[in-house]
Protein backbone atom coordinates (compact mmCIF):
# COMPACT_ATOMS: atom_id res chain seq x y z
CA UNK A 1 0.00 0.00 0.00
CA UNK A 2 1.11 3.06 -0.82
CA UNK A 3 0.50 6.19 1.16
CA UNK A 4 0.98 9.48 0.64
CA UNK A 5 1.64 12.28 3.66
CA UNK A 6 1.57 15.77 2.64
CA UNK A 7 3.64 18.48 5.46
CA UNK A 8 5.51 15.17 6.69
CA UNK A 9 8.63 17.58 7.11
CA UNK A 10 6.57 20.07 9.88
CA UNK A 11 5.75 18.86 13.39
CA UNK A 12 3.06 16.67 13.59
CA UNK A 13 3.71 15.10 10.55
CA UNK A 14 7.35 13.84 10.88
CA UNK A 15 6.33 12.42 14.46
CA UNK A 16 3.49 10.33 12.24
CA UNK A 17 6.33 9.02 9.94
CA UNK A 18 8.60 8.55 12.83
CA UNK A 19 6.42 6.32 14.40
CA UNK A 20 4.62 4.43 11.56
CA UNK A 21 7.38 3.98 8.69
CA UNK A 22 9.81 1.92 10.90
CA UNK A 23 6.59 -0.18 12.08
CA UNK A 24 5.05 -0.59 9.03
CA UNK A 25 7.32 -2.17 6.45
CA UNK A 26 4.19 -3.07 3.94
CA UNK A 27 3.09 0.54 3.87
CA UNK A 28 5.66 2.75 1.05
CA UNK A 29 5.13 6.40 2.87
CA UNK A 30 5.96 8.75 -0.15
CA UNK A 31 6.41 12.43 2.01
CA UNK A 32 5.45 15.57 0.12
CA UNK A 33 6.77 18.61 1.36
CA UNK A 34 7.42 22.28 0.53
CA UNK A 35 10.20 22.54 3.58
CA UNK A 36 8.64 25.78 4.39
CA UNK A 37 10.41 27.51 7.42
CA UNK A 38 8.45 25.06 9.65
CA UNK A 39 9.93 22.20 8.45
CA UNK A 40 13.34 20.93 8.94
CA UNK A 41 15.04 17.87 7.84
CA UNK A 42 16.64 17.02 10.69
CA UNK A 43 12.89 15.51 11.89
CA UNK A 44 13.58 12.78 9.54
CA UNK A 45 16.94 11.64 9.39
CA UNK A 46 16.33 8.33 10.91
CA UNK A 47 14.16 7.37 8.25
CA UNK A 48 16.72 8.25 5.61
CA UNK A 49 17.95 5.10 4.81
CA UNK A 50 14.81 3.06 5.06
CA UNK A 51 13.22 1.20 2.01
CA UNK A 52 9.76 2.26 2.57
CA UNK A 53 10.80 6.10 2.66
CA UNK A 54 10.64 8.52 -0.06
CA UNK A 55 10.67 12.41 0.34
CA UNK A 56 9.32 14.31 -2.69
CA UNK A 57 10.02 18.44 -2.36
CA UNK A 58 7.39 20.47 -3.75
CA UNK A 59 3.67 22.04 -3.17
CA UNK A 60 0.76 21.45 -2.94
CA UNK A 61 -0.25 24.55 -4.38
CA UNK A 62 0.96 23.46 -7.82
CA UNK A 63 -1.32 21.10 -9.36
CA UNK A 64 0.30 20.10 -12.77
CA UNK A 65 3.44 18.39 -10.33
CA UNK A 66 0.68 17.42 -7.94
CA UNK A 67 -0.58 15.12 -11.04
CA UNK A 68 2.82 14.36 -11.77
CA UNK A 69 3.54 12.98 -8.29
CA UNK A 70 0.45 10.69 -8.52
CA UNK A 71 1.22 9.50 -11.84
CA UNK A 72 5.00 8.23 -10.17
CA UNK A 73 3.89 6.94 -7.12
CA UNK A 74 0.03 6.06 -7.64
CA UNK A 75 -0.56 6.33 -3.72
CA UNK A 76 -4.17 4.88 -2.62
CA UNK A 77 -4.40 6.78 0.84
CA UNK A 78 -3.64 10.50 1.05
CA UNK A 79 -2.89 11.61 5.09
CA UNK A 80 -3.04 15.36 4.64
CA UNK A 81 -1.11 17.70 7.13
CA UNK A 82 0.42 20.32 4.49
CA UNK A 83 -0.91 23.83 6.32
CA UNK A 84 0.36 27.07 7.40
CA UNK A 85 -0.26 26.68 10.62
CA UNK A 86 -0.12 29.49 13.14
CA UNK A 87 -2.99 31.51 13.94
CA UNK A 88 -1.08 34.36 15.10
CA UNK A 89 0.74 34.57 11.57
CA UNK A 90 -2.56 34.49 10.31
CA UNK A 91 -3.85 37.51 11.85
CA UNK A 92 -0.40 39.38 10.55
CA UNK A 93 -0.49 37.68 6.96
CA UNK A 94 -3.68 35.97 6.07
CA UNK A 95 -3.21 35.83 2.25
CA UNK A 96 -0.94 32.73 2.54
CA UNK A 97 -3.34 30.45 4.33
CA UNK A 98 -6.10 31.11 1.60
CA UNK A 99 -3.40 30.33 -0.35
CA UNK A 100 -1.82 26.84 1.02
CA UNK A 101 -5.22 25.46 3.50
CA UNK A 102 -7.44 26.04 0.98
CA UNK A 103 -6.42 26.15 -2.71
CA UNK A 104 -3.71 23.62 -1.29
CA UNK A 105 -6.47 21.07 -0.24
CA UNK A 106 -8.74 21.60 -2.89
CA UNK A 107 -5.45 20.70 -5.41
CA UNK A 108 -5.28 17.31 -3.17
CA UNK A 109 -8.82 16.85 -3.51
CA UNK A 110 -9.03 17.19 -7.29
CA UNK A 111 -5.89 15.30 -7.94
CA UNK A 112 -7.54 12.12 -5.93
CA UNK A 113 -11.32 12.52 -7.63
CA UNK A 114 -9.59 12.30 -11.27
CA UNK A 115 -6.62 9.88 -10.63
CA UNK A 116 -8.49 7.60 -7.91
CA UNK A 117 -11.30 7.31 -11.01
CA UNK A 118 -9.17 4.89 -12.58
CA UNK A 119 -6.87 3.49 -10.44
CA UNK A 120 -9.37 3.69 -6.94
CA UNK A 121 -8.25 5.56 -3.91
CA UNK A 122 -8.89 4.12 -0.54
CA UNK A 123 -9.02 7.45 1.75
CA UNK A 124 -7.97 11.00 2.02
CA UNK A 125 -7.48 11.54 5.48
CA UNK A 126 -7.89 15.20 6.09
CA UNK A 127 -5.86 16.55 9.42
CA UNK A 128 -7.94 19.49 10.61
CA UNK A 129 -8.35 21.74 14.16
CA UNK A 130 -10.76 22.09 16.72
CA UNK A 131 -10.56 25.64 16.09
CA UNK A 132 -13.29 25.16 12.92
CA UNK A 133 -15.70 25.18 15.70
CA UNK A 134 -14.82 28.96 17.30
CA UNK A 135 -14.52 29.23 21.35
CA UNK A 136 -16.43 27.49 24.70
CA UNK A 137 -17.83 29.36 27.34
CA UNK A 138 -16.49 28.24 30.87
CA UNK A 139 -18.25 24.43 30.01
CA UNK A 140 -19.23 22.35 27.41
CA UNK A 141 -17.09 20.40 24.83
CA UNK A 142 -16.58 20.31 21.14
CA UNK A 143 -18.80 17.49 19.70
CA UNK A 144 -18.60 16.32 15.74
CA UNK A 145 -22.26 18.05 14.80
CA UNK A 146 -21.33 21.52 16.20
CA UNK A 147 -21.95 24.35 13.97
CA UNK A 148 -18.61 25.78 12.73
CA UNK A 149 -17.74 29.21 14.07
CA UNK A 150 -14.14 30.00 12.99
CA UNK A 151 -12.24 32.97 14.88
CA UNK A 152 -9.09 33.82 13.02
CA UNK A 153 -7.92 33.46 9.54
CA UNK A 154 -6.49 30.32 10.46
CA UNK A 155 -9.23 28.25 11.49
CA UNK A 156 -11.83 29.66 8.32
CA UNK A 157 -8.88 28.82 6.11
CA UNK A 158 -8.97 24.96 8.29
CA UNK A 159 -13.05 25.16 8.05
CA UNK A 160 -13.35 25.82 4.22
CA UNK A 161 -11.10 23.49 3.44
CA UNK A 162 -13.25 20.98 6.11
CA UNK A 163 -16.24 21.73 4.08
CA UNK A 164 -14.04 20.78 0.48
CA UNK A 165 -13.29 17.46 1.49
CA UNK A 166 -16.92 17.02 2.55
CA UNK A 167 -18.20 17.99 -0.19
CA UNK A 168 -16.00 15.80 -2.49
CA UNK A 169 -17.27 12.96 -0.27
CA UNK A 170 -20.70 14.17 -0.88
CA UNK A 171 -20.86 14.87 -4.43
CA UNK A 172 -18.43 12.67 -5.52
CA UNK A 173 -18.08 9.65 -3.27
CA UNK A 174 -14.29 10.89 -2.74
CA UNK A 175 -13.35 8.19 -0.02
CA UNK A 176 -13.11 10.97 2.99
CA UNK A 177 -12.49 11.50 6.92
CA UNK A 178 -11.92 14.89 8.86
CA UNK A 179 -10.16 14.89 11.86
CA UNK A 180 -10.31 17.73 14.60
CA UNK A 181 -7.62 17.51 16.64
CA UNK A 182 -6.79 20.14 20.02
CA UNK A 183 -3.39 21.43 20.66
CA UNK A 184 -0.42 18.76 20.16
CA UNK A 185 2.98 19.36 21.84
CA UNK A 186 6.00 17.34 22.03
CA UNK A 187 9.22 17.23 20.08
CA UNK A 188 9.84 19.05 16.56
CA UNK A 189 7.79 21.61 17.26
CA UNK A 190 8.51 24.62 15.83
CA UNK A 191 9.01 27.39 18.86
CA UNK A 192 6.33 30.00 17.36
CA UNK A 193 3.89 28.00 19.53
CA UNK A 194 3.35 28.45 23.16
CA UNK A 195 5.40 25.20 24.83
CA UNK A 196 8.59 25.32 22.74
CA UNK A 197 8.33 29.10 23.07
CA UNK A 198 8.75 28.97 26.60
CA UNK A 199 10.90 26.69 26.69
CA UNK A 200 13.77 28.31 24.60
CA UNK A 201 13.07 31.63 25.99
CA UNK A 202 13.53 30.69 29.25
CA UNK A 203 16.85 29.00 28.80
CA UNK A 204 17.87 32.19 27.13
CA UNK A 205 16.66 34.53 29.80
CA UNK A 206 14.03 36.05 27.36
CA UNK A 207 11.10 37.54 28.09
CA UNK A 208 8.16 34.61 28.65
CA UNK A 209 5.18 36.54 26.88
CA UNK A 210 1.93 35.41 28.44
CA UNK A 211 -1.32 37.00 26.32
CA UNK A 212 -3.43 38.72 27.94
CA UNK A 213 -4.36 37.63 31.68
CA UNK A 214 -2.73 34.15 30.61
CA UNK A 215 -6.60 32.80 31.32
CA UNK A 216 -7.70 31.30 28.13
CA UNK A 217 -7.86 27.40 28.30
CA UNK A 218 -6.36 24.75 25.76
CA UNK A 219 -6.89 20.74 25.96
CA UNK A 220 -3.17 19.55 25.34
CA UNK A 221 -2.54 16.25 23.42
CA UNK A 222 0.55 14.20 23.44
CA UNK A 223 1.73 14.48 19.42
CA UNK A 224 2.19 10.30 19.13
CA UNK A 225 -1.30 10.09 20.57
CA UNK A 226 -2.62 12.24 18.32
CA UNK A 227 -0.75 10.24 15.83
CA UNK A 228 -1.78 7.15 17.06
CA UNK A 229 -5.47 7.95 16.38
CA UNK A 230 -5.05 9.11 13.16
CA UNK A 231 -3.68 5.52 12.17
CA UNK A 232 -6.57 4.20 13.84
CA UNK A 233 -8.86 6.09 11.21
CA UNK A 234 -6.80 4.67 8.67
CA UNK A 235 -7.50 1.13 9.67
CA UNK A 236 -11.12 1.93 10.88
CA UNK A 237 -12.44 5.24 10.45
CA UNK A 238 -15.78 5.56 8.67
CA UNK A 239 -15.86 7.22 5.51
CA UNK A 240 -17.59 10.52 5.58
CA UNK A 241 -17.50 11.09 9.06
CA UNK A 242 -15.64 13.09 11.01
CA UNK A 243 -13.70 12.79 14.56
CA UNK A 244 -12.74 14.91 17.17
CA UNK A 245 -9.51 14.27 18.86
CA UNK A 246 -8.37 15.61 22.35
CA UNK A 247 -6.54 14.75 25.62
CA UNK A 248 -9.08 15.68 28.16
CA UNK A 249 -6.40 17.86 29.58
CA UNK A 250 -7.56 21.32 29.99
CA UNK A 251 -4.68 24.11 30.89
CA UNK A 252 -5.00 28.05 31.54
CA UNK A 253 -1.66 29.55 29.60
CA UNK A 254 -0.58 30.88 32.84
CA UNK A 255 -0.57 27.33 34.69
CA UNK A 256 1.17 25.66 31.73
CA UNK A 257 3.88 28.63 31.66
CA UNK A 258 4.28 28.39 35.23
CA UNK A 259 4.52 24.17 34.91
CA UNK A 260 7.50 24.59 32.16
CA UNK A 261 8.89 26.94 34.51
CA UNK A 262 9.18 24.44 38.18
CA UNK A 263 9.87 21.62 34.91
CA UNK A 264 13.42 23.85 33.84
CA UNK A 265 14.30 24.37 37.13
CA UNK A 266 14.38 20.49 38.08
CA UNK A 267 16.44 19.65 34.65
CA UNK A 268 18.44 22.47 35.17
CA UNK A 269 19.16 22.62 38.62
CA UNK A 270 18.51 26.35 38.66
CA UNK A 271 16.29 28.23 41.18
CA UNK A 272 12.22 27.67 39.73
CA UNK A 273 12.23 32.34 40.33
CA UNK A 274 14.98 32.42 38.04
CA UNK A 275 12.69 31.26 34.88
CA UNK A 276 9.24 32.51 36.91
CA UNK A 277 10.57 36.19 37.00
CA UNK A 278 10.60 36.41 32.95
CA UNK A 279 7.08 35.38 32.76
CA UNK A 280 5.58 39.14 31.22
CA UNK A 281 1.68 39.21 30.48
CA UNK A 282 1.73 41.18 27.34
CA UNK A 283 -0.87 42.62 24.94
CA UNK A 284 -3.90 39.69 23.89
CA UNK A 285 -3.83 38.03 20.54
CA UNK A 286 -7.49 39.74 18.57
CA UNK A 287 -9.68 37.56 18.78
CA UNK A 288 -8.29 35.13 20.78
CA UNK A 289 -10.66 31.88 22.00
CA UNK A 290 -11.35 31.36 25.08
CA UNK A 291 -11.51 28.02 25.61
CA UNK A 292 -11.38 24.69 24.11
CA UNK A 293 -12.21 21.47 25.03
CA UNK A 294 -12.85 18.07 23.07
CA UNK A 295 -15.15 15.46 23.61
CA UNK A 296 -13.81 12.69 22.06
CA UNK A 297 -15.64 9.45 22.64
CA UNK A 298 -16.90 8.71 19.26
CA UNK A 299 -13.19 8.14 18.13
CA UNK A 300 -12.89 5.99 21.32
CA UNK A 301 -16.14 4.38 21.01
CA UNK A 302 -15.50 3.19 17.21
CA UNK A 303 -11.97 2.32 17.67
CA UNK A 304 -9.55 1.35 20.51
CA UNK A 305 -7.95 4.64 20.60
CA UNK A 306 -7.09 6.46 23.72
CA UNK A 307 -4.50 8.74 25.11
CA UNK A 308 -1.35 7.28 26.58
CA UNK A 309 0.61 10.10 27.73
CA UNK A 310 0.33 11.99 30.84
CA UNK A 311 0.62 15.93 30.60
CA UNK A 312 3.53 16.21 33.38
CA UNK A 313 5.49 13.05 31.75
CA UNK A 314 4.70 14.37 28.61
CA UNK A 315 5.90 17.92 29.10
CA UNK A 316 9.52 16.66 31.09
CA UNK A 317 9.94 14.10 27.97
CA UNK A 318 9.51 17.30 25.52
CA UNK A 319 11.48 19.78 27.55
CA UNK A 320 13.95 17.01 27.54
CA UNK A 321 14.26 16.93 24.18
CA UNK A 322 14.95 20.39 23.33
CA UNK A 323 17.56 20.42 25.64
CA UNK A 324 19.04 17.27 24.43
CA UNK A 325 18.75 18.40 20.83
CA UNK A 326 20.53 21.19 20.48
CA UNK A 327 21.96 21.26 16.44
CA UNK A 328 18.02 21.58 15.86
CA UNK A 329 17.44 24.12 17.78
CA UNK A 330 20.30 26.08 16.55
CA UNK A 331 19.23 25.29 13.02
CA UNK A 332 15.57 27.03 13.99
CA UNK A 333 16.92 30.09 15.48
CA UNK A 334 17.65 31.39 12.50
CA UNK A 335 16.88 34.66 10.35
CA UNK A 336 13.70 34.07 9.50
CA UNK A 337 12.57 32.78 13.03
CA UNK A 338 14.34 35.84 14.81
CA UNK A 339 11.96 38.67 12.23
CA UNK A 340 9.17 36.46 13.46
CA UNK A 341 10.17 37.49 16.47
CA UNK A 342 10.37 40.69 16.04
CA UNK A 343 7.48 41.25 14.53
CA UNK A 344 5.01 39.29 16.90
CA UNK A 345 6.18 40.55 20.17
CA UNK A 346 8.25 43.74 19.48
CA UNK A 347 4.87 45.86 19.11
CA UNK A 348 3.33 43.95 21.89
CA UNK A 349 3.21 46.51 24.95
CA UNK A 350 3.41 45.18 28.00
CA UNK A 351 0.38 45.09 30.38
CA UNK A 352 2.31 43.99 33.99
P1 LIG B 1 3.68 22.71 10.92
O1 LIG B 1 3.51 24.15 10.62
O2 LIG B 1 4.66 22.29 11.95
O3 LIG B 1 4.05 21.92 9.59
C1 LIG B 1 3.42 22.18 8.37
C2 LIG B 1 4.17 21.41 7.28
O4 LIG B 1 3.50 21.65 6.04
C3 LIG B 1 5.63 21.87 7.11
O5 LIG B 1 6.46 20.75 6.96
C4 LIG B 1 5.59 22.67 5.81
O6 LIG B 1 6.81 22.68 5.09
C5 LIG B 1 4.47 21.97 5.04
N1 LIG B 1 3.86 22.85 4.04
C6 LIG B 1 3.38 24.10 4.23
N2 LIG B 1 2.94 24.61 3.06
C7 LIG B 1 3.12 23.64 2.13
C8 LIG B 1 2.84 23.55 0.73
N3 LIG B 1 2.32 24.58 0.07
N4 LIG B 1 3.13 22.41 0.08
C9 LIG B 1 3.70 21.36 0.76
N5 LIG B 1 3.99 21.39 2.06
C10 LIG B 1 3.71 22.52 2.74
O7 LIG B 1 2.22 22.19 11.27
P2 LIG B 1 1.76 21.08 12.33
O8 LIG B 1 1.63 21.72 13.66
O9 LIG B 1 2.58 19.87 12.16
O10 LIG B 1 0.27 20.81 11.81
C11 LIG B 1 0.03 19.84 10.80
C12 LIG B 1 -1.46 19.83 10.48
O11 LIG B 1 -2.20 19.51 11.63
C13 LIG B 1 -1.99 21.18 9.99
O12 LIG B 1 -2.91 20.93 8.95
C14 LIG B 1 -2.68 21.77 11.20
O13 LIG B 1 -3.74 22.60 10.80
C15 LIG B 1 -3.18 20.52 11.89
N6 LIG B 1 -3.31 20.60 13.35
C16 LIG B 1 -2.27 21.04 14.11
C17 LIG B 1 -2.40 21.05 15.52
C18 LIG B 1 -1.28 21.50 16.41
O14 LIG B 1 -1.47 21.64 17.61
N7 LIG B 1 -0.08 21.73 15.89
C19 LIG B 1 -3.59 20.62 16.10
C20 LIG B 1 -4.65 20.19 15.27
C21 LIG B 1 -4.49 20.18 13.91
O1 LIG C 1 -6.29 23.79 18.83
C1 LIG C 1 -5.51 23.30 17.77
C2 LIG C 1 -4.58 24.37 17.27
O2 LIG C 1 -3.58 24.55 18.28
C3 LIG C 1 -3.91 24.04 15.93
O3 LIG C 1 -4.91 23.97 14.95
C4 LIG C 1 -2.89 25.10 15.55
O4 LIG C 1 -2.21 24.72 14.36
C5 LIG C 1 -1.88 25.21 16.68
O5 LIG C 1 -0.95 26.25 16.39
C6 LIG C 1 -2.59 25.51 18.00
O6 LIG C 1 -3.18 26.83 17.99
P1 LIG C 1 -3.10 27.81 19.26
O7 LIG C 1 -3.26 29.19 18.80
O8 LIG C 1 -3.99 27.32 20.35
O9 LIG C 1 -1.58 27.50 19.70
P2 LIG C 1 -0.41 28.46 20.22
O10 LIG C 1 0.68 27.57 20.72
O11 LIG C 1 -0.07 29.51 19.24
O12 LIG C 1 -1.08 29.18 21.47
C7 LIG C 1 -1.56 28.42 22.58
C8 LIG C 1 -2.16 29.40 23.56
O13 LIG C 1 -1.09 30.21 24.13
C9 LIG C 1 -3.13 30.38 22.95
O14 LIG C 1 -4.19 30.64 23.87
C10 LIG C 1 -2.31 31.65 22.74
C11 LIG C 1 -1.31 31.60 23.87
N1 LIG C 1 0.01 32.20 23.57
C12 LIG C 1 0.64 31.83 22.42
C13 LIG C 1 1.87 32.38 22.11
C14 LIG C 1 2.58 31.98 20.83
C15 LIG C 1 0.58 33.10 24.46
O15 LIG C 1 0.01 33.42 25.52
N2 LIG C 1 1.80 33.63 24.14
C16 LIG C 1 2.46 33.32 23.00
O16 LIG C 1 3.56 33.88 22.76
Amino acid sequence: MKILVTGGAGFIGSNFLNLFVPRYKNYHFINLDKLTYAANPLNLTELESLPNYTFVHGDITDYAWLENVFDNYSPELVVHFAAESHVDRSIIGPEAFVHVNVNGTFNLLEVCRKKWEKMGGKLFLHISTDEVYGSLGQTGYFTENMPYFPSSPYSASKASADHFVRAYYVTYGLPAIVSNCSNNYGPYQFPEKLIPLIILNALSGKQLPVYGKGDNVRDWLYVDDHCRALWELTQKGKLGETYNIGGNNEWKNIEIVEEICRLLAEETGKDKDEYLNLIAFVEDRPGHDKRYAIDASKIKNETEWEPLEDFSTGLRKTIRWYLENQEWVEKVKTGEYLQWMELNYNHRSRLN
